[in-house]
């Protein structure tokens, strides 16, 4: 069993978020302030809604639409977010009226401004009724007047329509990436019950993020959890178990991905065989008994899972878990007295509603 690695990466010699570059001249007076909207999983909220508080310039922010004038690159690096758009309202009835002469041209000037700045060479609707002859008749218009392919499967910028919250006009949202932000760029190899990597961030959050934190991730699959943290700037040291050979090459090839340096071993997390109190914060998903294991093997894992990282975990060390064998894992929880828990959030992804837990060891 290797022993946690100190986190020698240079990249993390100098504090998160890495060297900010200045602006060049009059950055604010040079470019247009757009209206965007941030997705968020559901539960996953307040989380972007503070990613993007940290986003300078960003400004009249209702909830996670807001106006800003910088580069849409830099929402491209929001991590918690599923996805960022470029919206816009406009004021008609129902969809049709977007065929009138003056808001077709102005659709047309603002999905292209989008499919430009993206690189965008197709698009696809993504609307209620989008086969309708409406909707149609708009994919004919904008793929003519943009020279951009309508492939409504695969096209590359995805365009929502939806009615607007005030019931008053109908909204146009644009992504401004072509596939969603949680489809991590380092996620070559995918595994059955990957953790939704904007899942992952939350959780790394909300548990606290220290310099001094020595981290184990078991069960640590594709590695989302490893690689979310490993990104987000220093750690003491850090290392990933999981009992699957294929687990371990799938955390190992993102890894590489990423360009991150994290020691993933196959070993049991149970059977670590590493001296007590050796970390700070533990931190993981644990089979569901739905794609991974069994509902049956769970009711032994938990309780055996909960003891173990009791022993693992320093004195004043964090236990962050997601699970949705909610019913086990609260019931697991009433029958010991090592852990004091607090709920962090319930998300919906992928039809589950997960929730994560923070523990804290009792003294
Ligand atoms: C829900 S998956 C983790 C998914 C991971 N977070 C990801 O993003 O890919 C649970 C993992 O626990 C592993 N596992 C189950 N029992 C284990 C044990 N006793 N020790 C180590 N790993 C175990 C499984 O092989 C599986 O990869």
């Amino acid at each position: 069993m290797p022993r946690p690695r100190s986190n020698s990466n240079p990249a993390f010699s100098r504090p998160s978020g890495g060297k900010k570059s200045k602006p060049k001249g009059d950055y604010r007076a040079r470019q247009p302030a757009h209206e965007y909207e941030l997705e968020a999983l559901p539960g996953l909220e307040q989380v972007v809604a503070t990613e993007l508080a940290a986003v300078p310039l960003a400004r009249d922010v209702r909830g996670l639409r807001f106006w800003y004038p910088g580069s849409p690159e830099r929402l491209t690096r929001l991590r918690s977010a599923v996805a960022a758009y470029r919206i816009k309202t406009w004021d008609v009835p129902r969809p049709r009226g977007l065929l009138g002469h003056q808001q077709l041209g102005e659709l047309t000037a603002f999905v292209g401004e989008v499919a430009e700045q993206g690189g965008h060479r197709s698009f696809r609707l993504g609307a209620a009724g989008k086969e309708s002859a409406v909707m149609q008749r708009l994919a004919e218009e904008l793929s003519t007047a943009l020279g951009l392919t309508h492939d409504p499967e695969e096209g590359e910028l995805l365009l929502r329509l939806r009615p607007s919250a005030d019931g008053q006009g109908w909204d146009v949202l644009a992504r401004i990436t072509r596939r969603p932000l949680s489809a991590r760029v380092w996620r070559e190899c995918n595994m059955g019950g990957g953790l939704n990597a904007t899942i992952a961030y939350a959780m790394h959050k909300l548990a606290g993020q220290r310099d001094e934190d020595r981290i184990f991730n078991p069960m640590c699959g594709s590695g989302t959890l490893l690689i979310e943290r490993a990104l987000l700037g220093p750690y003491d040291a850090m290392v990933g178990v999981d009992i699957a050979a294929d687990a371990v090459a799938c955390a190992r090839t993102n890894l590489k991905a990423a360009g991150r340096d994290v020691e993933v071993a196959q070993v049991d997390a149970l059977h670590t065989e590493l001296p007590p109190r050796s970390f700070d914060l533990v931190i993981t998903d644990l089979p569901w008994g739905d794609a991974i294991g069994s509902h049956q093997s769970n009711e032994v894992l938990y309780p055996a899972f909960l003891k173990e990282m009791n022993r693992l975990t320093s004195r004043r060390g964090r236990l962050c878990v997601l699970t949705h064998e909610l019913r086990l894992f609260e019931r697991v929880m009433g029958q010991q007295s090592d852990w004091d828990a607090k709920e962090l959030f319930q998300v919906y992804s992928g039809g589950h509603h997960p929730k994560a837990y923070l523990l804290h060891k009792r003294a």
